[in-house]
């Protein structure tokens, strides 16, 4: 028989795209409000115009419930998959890099208050989820190769896979039998 090829469920799909777009958007503005108003340890190269903290603080808006709903997808549907370290790590630096972003404000860097823990917090999970996604993507590829990887931007669907199944597959797991 042909091995048959990687399938992601499609609401899986959806909201792990929904990160692949928005994460890189919130680490690269990160990167530029770190530059413009701290730099004590990495000075970046790029100091932009512009109301960064503003422009961070929205594609932190947009990820935190989206982050929620793909964790708990990645819980119910893709529980198993959660087994491989670096899906889940993956998932840990995400958790943490929105959890300490939901407790920031953002009058601190403003007003140049830079020794809060939640802020350091902060920028060790922007460290750590880039170290997390670049051996996620590594182990993806290592395990799988271009087929594994692209199963989760691949736009098929299957019969049984349809939107409309999307609560039901949500809430199977927790079903009693
Ligand atoms: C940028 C932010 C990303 C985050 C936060 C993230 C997170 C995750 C998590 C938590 C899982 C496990 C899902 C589950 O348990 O159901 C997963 C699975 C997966 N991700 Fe990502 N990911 C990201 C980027 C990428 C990229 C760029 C690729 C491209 C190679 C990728 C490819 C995959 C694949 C193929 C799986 C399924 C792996 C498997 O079946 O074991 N991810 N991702």
């Amino acid at each position: 028989m042909a091995p048959t090829s990687p399938y992601q469920p499609s609401l899986l799909r959806l909201l792990h795209g929904a990160m692949v777009v928005l994460v890189p958007l919130a680490w690269l503005s990160g990167a530029v409000v770190y530059s413009n108003l701290d730099g004590r340890w990495l000075p970046l190269p790029v100091q932009l115009p512009g109301d960064w903290i503003e422009i961070h603080g929205s594609i932190g808006v947009l990820l935190w419930p989206l982050a929620l709903l793909f964790a708990l997808v990645a819980f119910s549907l893709g529980r198993h998959k959660l087994r491989q370290p670096a899906n889940a790590t993956a998932l840990i630096g995400l958790g943490l890099a929105v959890g300490s972003g939901k407790l920031m404000q953002e009058d601190w860097l403003r007003e140049g208050r830079l020794d809060h823990v939640v802020y350091h917090l902060h920028l060790l999970a922007w460290l750590l989820i880039a170290a997390a996604l670049l051996w996620h993507v590594e182990a993806v590829l290592r395990r799988g190769g271009r087929s594994l990887a692209g199963s989760m931007f691949s736009p098929t669907l299957r019969a049984n896979d349809h939107p409309r199944l999307w609560l039901d597959q949500l809430t199977r797991p927790f079903q009693k039998r």
